[in-house]
Protein backbone atom coordinates (compact mmCIF):
# COMPACT_ATOMS: atom_id res chain seq x y z
CA UNK A 1 0.00 0.00 0.00
CA UNK A 2 1.45 3.31 -0.87
CA UNK A 3 2.45 5.28 2.12
CA UNK A 4 0.97 8.84 3.21
CA UNK A 5 3.95 11.15 2.84
CA UNK A 6 3.46 8.94 -0.96
CA UNK A 7 -0.29 9.72 -1.42
CA UNK A 8 0.56 13.14 0.03
CA UNK A 9 2.89 13.84 -2.64
CA UNK A 10 0.95 12.57 -5.52
CA UNK A 11 -2.62 14.25 -4.50
CA UNK A 12 -0.45 17.98 -4.49
CA UNK A 13 0.36 17.14 -8.00
CA UNK A 14 -3.36 16.85 -9.51
CA UNK A 15 -5.91 17.40 -7.30
CA UNK A 16 -7.20 20.55 -6.37
CA UNK A 17 -9.49 20.64 -3.20
CA UNK A 18 -12.89 22.24 -1.95
CA UNK A 19 -12.64 25.24 0.00
CA UNK A 20 -9.16 25.45 0.54
CA UNK A 21 -6.17 27.78 0.02
CA UNK A 22 -3.64 25.17 -2.17
CA UNK A 23 -0.76 27.42 -0.82
CA UNK A 24 -1.80 26.11 2.35
CA UNK A 25 -0.70 22.81 2.04
CA UNK A 26 3.24 23.87 1.40
CA UNK A 27 3.54 24.38 5.26
CA UNK A 28 0.33 22.28 6.00
CA UNK A 29 0.23 18.34 5.52
CA UNK A 30 -2.26 16.57 3.53
CA UNK A 31 -3.86 13.82 5.43
CA UNK A 32 -4.38 10.84 2.81
CA UNK A 33 -7.15 8.68 4.53
CA UNK A 34 -7.41 4.83 3.31
CA UNK A 35 -10.49 3.79 5.55
CA UNK A 36 -12.80 4.78 7.74
CA UNK A 37 -14.50 2.91 11.00
CA UNK A 38 -17.52 4.83 12.77
CA UNK A 39 -16.10 8.36 13.78
CA UNK A 40 -12.65 7.20 12.93
CA UNK A 41 -10.28 7.52 10.26
CA UNK A 42 -7.61 5.69 9.54
CA UNK A 43 -4.14 6.14 7.21
CA UNK A 44 -1.77 4.38 5.73
CA UNK A 45 0.52 4.74 8.17
CA UNK A 46 -1.54 3.26 10.98
CA UNK A 47 -2.36 6.36 12.59
CA UNK A 48 -6.21 7.38 13.15
CA UNK A 49 -7.69 10.58 13.24
CA UNK A 50 -11.44 11.35 15.16
CA UNK A 51 -14.19 12.93 12.46
CA UNK A 52 -15.50 15.54 14.99
CA UNK A 53 -16.71 17.29 12.07
CA UNK A 54 -18.42 13.91 10.47
CA UNK A 55 -17.17 14.79 7.43
CA UNK A 56 -18.50 18.09 6.93
CA UNK A 57 -21.50 17.10 8.75
CA UNK A 58 -22.33 14.71 5.80
CA UNK A 59 -21.51 11.30 7.65
CA UNK A 60 -24.63 11.04 10.23
CA UNK A 61 -24.13 7.04 10.88
CA UNK A 62 -20.65 6.74 10.56
CA UNK A 63 -18.10 5.69 8.19
CA UNK A 64 -18.12 2.28 6.78
CA UNK A 65 -21.41 1.18 8.52
CA UNK A 66 -22.67 -2.19 7.34
CA UNK A 67 -26.34 -1.45 7.07
CA UNK A 68 -25.91 1.55 4.46
CA UNK A 69 -22.96 -0.86 2.73
CA UNK A 70 -25.09 -4.07 2.33
CA UNK A 71 -28.05 -1.56 1.41
CA UNK A 72 -25.82 0.16 -1.40
CA UNK A 73 -24.26 -2.83 -2.54
CA UNK A 74 -27.51 -5.00 -2.78
CA UNK A 75 -29.17 -2.30 -5.03
CA UNK A 76 -25.75 -1.67 -7.16
CA UNK A 77 -26.46 -5.39 -8.14
CA UNK A 78 -29.73 -5.13 -8.95
CA UNK A 79 -30.02 -1.35 -10.66
CA UNK A 80 -27.73 1.03 -10.17
CA UNK A 81 -29.25 3.84 -12.65
CA UNK A 82 -31.90 4.91 -15.18
CA UNK A 83 -32.75 8.33 -15.63
CA UNK A 84 -35.89 9.38 -13.97
CA UNK A 85 -37.52 11.36 -16.74
CA UNK A 86 -40.02 8.60 -18.22
CA UNK A 87 -39.23 6.30 -16.05
CA UNK A 88 -39.46 5.76 -12.36
CA UNK A 89 -38.39 2.98 -9.85
CA UNK A 90 -39.50 1.73 -6.22
CA UNK A 91 -36.50 2.91 -4.24
CA UNK A 92 -37.18 6.51 -5.72
CA UNK A 93 -40.99 5.94 -5.15
CA UNK A 94 -40.72 4.85 -1.74
CA UNK A 95 -38.16 7.73 -0.18
CA UNK A 96 -40.41 10.48 -1.53
CA UNK A 97 -43.45 8.80 -0.06
CA UNK A 98 -41.10 8.42 3.31
CA UNK A 99 -39.76 12.09 3.12
CA UNK A 100 -43.56 13.57 2.30
CA UNK A 101 -44.94 11.82 4.97
CA UNK A 102 -42.45 13.36 7.56
CA UNK A 103 -42.75 17.18 5.48
CA UNK A 104 -45.55 19.39 7.07
CA UNK A 105 -48.48 19.48 5.67
CA UNK A 106 -49.10 20.74 1.84
CA UNK A 107 -45.64 19.49 0.82
CA UNK A 108 -46.63 16.31 -1.12
CA UNK A 109 -44.09 15.79 -3.68
CA UNK A 110 -40.27 14.93 -4.08
CA UNK A 111 -37.42 16.40 -6.59
CA UNK A 112 -34.27 14.99 -6.47
CA UNK A 113 -31.05 16.69 -6.76
CA UNK A 114 -27.45 14.85 -6.20
CA UNK A 115 -25.75 17.69 -3.76
CA UNK A 116 -27.10 20.36 -1.87
CA UNK A 117 -26.03 23.18 -3.55
CA UNK A 118 -27.91 21.31 -6.67
CA UNK A 119 -30.82 21.32 -4.03
CA UNK A 120 -30.97 25.24 -3.71
CA UNK A 121 -30.39 26.02 -7.17
CA UNK A 122 -33.51 23.54 -7.73
CA UNK A 123 -35.60 25.34 -4.53
CA UNK A 124 -34.67 28.82 -5.98
CA UNK A 125 -35.96 27.81 -9.14
CA UNK A 126 -39.42 25.97 -8.30
CA UNK A 127 -40.11 29.20 -6.35
CA UNK A 128 -39.96 31.52 -9.10
CA UNK A 129 -41.61 29.20 -11.14
CA UNK A 130 -44.47 28.97 -9.08
CA UNK A 131 -45.35 32.80 -9.04
CA UNK A 132 -44.33 33.03 -12.71
CA UNK A 133 -47.37 30.14 -13.09
CA UNK A 134 -49.28 31.88 -10.82
CA UNK A 135 -49.23 35.20 -13.18
CA UNK A 136 -47.41 37.42 -10.62
CA UNK A 137 -44.02 37.48 -12.53
CA UNK A 138 -42.80 40.20 -9.80
CA UNK A 139 -42.32 38.38 -7.63
CA UNK A 140 -38.69 36.90 -7.61
CA UNK A 141 -36.56 38.75 -5.02
CA UNK A 142 -34.87 36.43 -2.44
CA UNK A 143 -34.86 37.07 1.23
CA UNK A 144 -31.92 35.66 3.44
CA UNK A 145 -30.34 35.97 6.61
CA UNK A 146 -27.19 37.37 7.37
CA UNK A 147 -24.10 35.33 8.27
CA UNK A 148 -26.15 32.40 5.96
CA UNK A 149 -24.58 29.74 3.87
CA UNK A 150 -26.06 27.78 1.23
CA UNK A 151 -23.29 26.42 -1.19
CA UNK A 152 -20.82 27.11 -3.83
CA UNK A 153 -22.85 27.46 -7.23
CA UNK A 154 -23.90 31.02 -8.49
CA UNK A 155 -27.78 30.75 -7.40
CA UNK A 156 -26.60 29.36 -3.62
CA UNK A 157 -23.55 31.77 -3.38
CA UNK A 158 -25.98 35.03 -4.30
CA UNK A 159 -28.28 33.93 -1.12
CA UNK A 160 -25.42 32.59 1.05
CA UNK A 161 -24.34 35.71 2.91
CA UNK A 162 -20.38 34.57 4.30
CA UNK A 163 -17.77 36.97 2.33
CA UNK A 164 -15.50 34.82 2.71
CA UNK A 165 -17.31 32.19 -0.17
CA UNK A 166 -18.62 35.41 -1.92
CA UNK A 167 -16.39 38.58 -2.56
CA UNK A 168 -14.70 37.26 -5.24
CA UNK A 169 -17.68 36.29 -7.15
CA UNK A 170 -20.20 39.33 -6.42
CA UNK A 171 -19.90 41.06 -9.66
CA UNK A 172 -22.08 37.62 -10.82
CA UNK A 173 -24.27 36.83 -8.69
CA UNK A 174 -28.04 38.18 -8.21
CA UNK A 175 -29.21 41.09 -5.96
CA UNK A 176 -30.63 39.78 -2.89
CA UNK A 177 -32.56 41.25 0.51
CA UNK A 178 -30.62 40.06 3.80
CA UNK A 179 -32.36 40.59 7.30
CA UNK A 180 -30.50 39.98 10.18
CA UNK A 181 -30.17 36.24 11.40
CA UNK A 182 -31.91 35.76 14.35
CA UNK A 183 -28.64 33.84 15.58
CA UNK A 184 -28.19 33.89 19.59
CA UNK A 185 -24.01 35.02 19.24
CA UNK A 186 -24.69 38.63 19.66
CA UNK A 187 -27.81 37.66 22.63
CA UNK A 188 -27.19 40.91 24.93
CA UNK A 189 -26.34 39.61 28.77
CA UNK A 190 -29.61 38.81 30.73
CA UNK A 191 -31.88 38.02 27.61
CA UNK A 192 -33.05 34.70 27.20
CA UNK A 193 -32.58 33.06 23.78
CA UNK A 194 -36.01 33.03 22.69
CA UNK A 195 -36.03 36.57 23.45
CA UNK A 196 -33.12 37.66 21.35
CA UNK A 197 -34.56 35.50 18.52
CA UNK A 198 -37.98 37.05 18.69
CA UNK A 199 -36.38 40.91 18.65
CA UNK A 200 -33.95 40.06 15.89
CA UNK A 201 -36.86 38.35 13.84
CA UNK A 202 -38.53 41.57 13.84
CA UNK A 203 -36.61 42.52 10.48
CA UNK A 204 -37.90 39.59 9.11
CA UNK A 205 -41.26 40.16 9.60
CA UNK A 206 -40.92 43.79 8.70
CA UNK A 207 -39.03 43.12 5.13
CA UNK A 208 -42.12 40.62 4.24
CA UNK A 209 -44.72 42.70 4.66
CA UNK A 210 -43.09 45.46 2.84
CA UNK A 211 -41.73 43.78 0.04
CA UNK A 212 -44.36 40.90 -0.14
CA UNK A 213 -45.45 42.36 -3.77
CA UNK A 214 -41.58 41.40 -4.90
CA UNK A 215 -40.72 38.33 -2.38
CA UNK A 216 -40.71 34.82 -3.90
CA UNK A 217 -39.21 32.67 -1.43
CA UNK A 218 -37.22 33.04 1.88
CA UNK A 219 -34.14 30.74 2.49
CA UNK A 220 -32.72 29.76 6.17
CA UNK A 221 -31.08 26.96 7.13
CA UNK A 222 -33.09 25.28 10.23
CA UNK A 223 -32.12 26.46 13.53
CA UNK A 224 -28.08 26.17 13.06
CA UNK A 225 -25.63 28.44 10.43
CA UNK A 226 -22.60 25.52 10.02
CA UNK A 227 -20.69 27.07 7.89
CA UNK A 228 -21.47 30.61 9.71
CA UNK A 229 -19.43 29.67 12.68
CA UNK A 230 -22.31 27.41 13.99
CA UNK A 231 -24.37 30.04 15.26
CA UNK A 232 -27.67 28.86 16.59
CA UNK A 233 -31.57 30.01 17.47
CA UNK A 234 -33.82 27.98 18.70
CA UNK A 235 -37.05 26.59 17.20
CA UNK A 236 -39.47 28.58 18.58
CA UNK A 237 -37.94 32.20 16.76
CA UNK A 238 -38.62 30.60 13.39
CA UNK A 239 -42.54 29.86 14.99
CA UNK A 240 -43.16 32.91 15.41
CA UNK A 241 -44.72 34.88 12.20
C1 LIG B 1 -26.87 24.73 4.98
C2 LIG B 1 -26.14 24.27 3.75
N1 LIG B 1 -26.77 24.35 2.57
C3 LIG B 1 -26.16 23.94 1.43
C4 LIG B 1 -24.88 23.41 1.45
C5 LIG B 1 -24.23 22.97 0.17
O1 LIG B 1 -24.19 21.59 0.07
P1 LIG B 1 -23.18 20.88 -0.93
O2 LIG B 1 -21.81 21.04 -0.36
O3 LIG B 1 -23.65 19.44 -0.94
O4 LIG B 1 -23.32 21.52 -2.28
C6 LIG B 1 -24.20 23.29 2.66
C7 LIG B 1 -22.84 22.73 2.71
O5 LIG B 1 -22.17 22.73 3.71
C8 LIG B 1 -24.83 23.75 3.86
O6 LIG B 1 -24.22 23.69 5.05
Amino acid sequence: MASSLDLARRDLQTVWHPCTQMKDHEWLPMIPIVRGDGAWLHDADGRRYLDAISSWWVNLFGHANPRIAAAVSHQLGRLEHVMLAGFTHEPAIELAERLTALAPAGLTRCFYADNGSSAIEVALKMSFHYWRNAGRTRKRRFVTLTNSYHGETLGALAVGHVELYREIYQPLLMDVTSVPSPDCYLREAGESWEAHSRRMFAYMEETLARHAHEICAVIVEPLVQCAGSMRMYPATATACT
